[in-house]
């Protein structure tokens, strides 16, 4: 692990939890609802054609944080089963997400998320009508170290968010091990390799790349590219880009 100084406090983020991990590392939660640093819808379609053949998908989401890409994620199958009735996707449900910090883990089971104008914006843009996944929440969810948490605008996840995600707590180093696959895995990975050295990104990648067999997807974020080009890691462990931070097993 390694300290990180690029973990800016983000000022439209659900979350902006800054902690220190046991080994005493700067750690940030950062997320946000729809993050931009992946084209969602296109992802979306991908993955339900895709998977087309399959019964059952499983998504195993690493480093969930407050639950806004869990929430993402259910949004966005949604959104995108056009012509085929909602059941069409309940193969890809429940995700299952996992946490390291029991502070943000508990937000994450809460079901509130805090929201700011940007993400009020993306859910527009992505949702025909953000009601269909969210009420407004009278109660604030107050995160522990999360400066911009008292002026947020709380939204309560809906039934058809909460009951298609399982949050837990799980090291990635080592649920990684766990990973059943037959070809009908996505494993999401996003912003957290960043925060690592690359011997422990190698150990990581080499992990993921003998649990997934052909076919299924891994997928990182942004953040993960602040100190190494790791496409090009991802790309030596047998997987291909088929899209901006999303591989394919080869
Ligand atoms: C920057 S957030 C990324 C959130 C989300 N994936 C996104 O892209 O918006 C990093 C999260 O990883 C969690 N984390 C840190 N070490 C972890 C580990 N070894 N296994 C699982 N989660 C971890 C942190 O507690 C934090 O919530």
């Amino acid at each position: 692990m390694r300290v990180n100084s690029l973990n800016r406090t983000i000022s439209f983020g659900t979350t902006s939890r800054l902690y220190k991990t046991k080994s005493g590392d700067d750690m940030g939660c950062n997320s946000w609802l729809f993050r931009n640093d992946i084209d969602w819808n296109k992802l979306a379609k991908y993955e339900i054609e895709h998977f087309k053949d399959k019964d059952k998908v499983n998504i195993v989401m690493f480093a969930a944080s407050d639950g806004s890409e869990a929430y993402t994620k259910i949004i966005s199958l949604h959104e995108n089963c056009t012509g085929r009735s909602r059941d069409a996707v309940a193969k890809f449900f429940p995700i299952k997400a996992y946490d390291t910090d029991s502070e943000i883990l508990k937000a994450a089971k809460s079901g509130r998320i805090n929201s700011f104008m940007h993400d009020r914006i993306e859910l527009d843009l992505h949702c025909k009508n953000y009601e269909d996944y969210f009420t407004e929440s009278k109660n604030g969810l107050i995160i522990p170290n999360d400066k911009d948490c008292h002026t947020s605008q709380p939204l309560f996840a809906k039934k058809i968010l909460t009951e298609n995600v399982d949050f837990s707590y799980g090291d990635m180093f080592e649920k990684v091990y766990e990973i059943k696959d037959d070809s009908n895995t996505i494993v999401m990975c996003r912003n957290i390799l960043g925060y690592f050295w690359i011997q422990e990104i190698e150990k990581f990648l080499q992990a993921v790349s003998k649990a997934l067999k052909p076919e299924s997807l891994f997928v990182i974020g942004n953040h993960d590219f602040v100190l190494y080009n790791i496409k090009e890691y991802v790309e030596r462990y047998c997987f291909r880009e088929v899209m901006k931070n999303v591989f394919k097993k080869i």
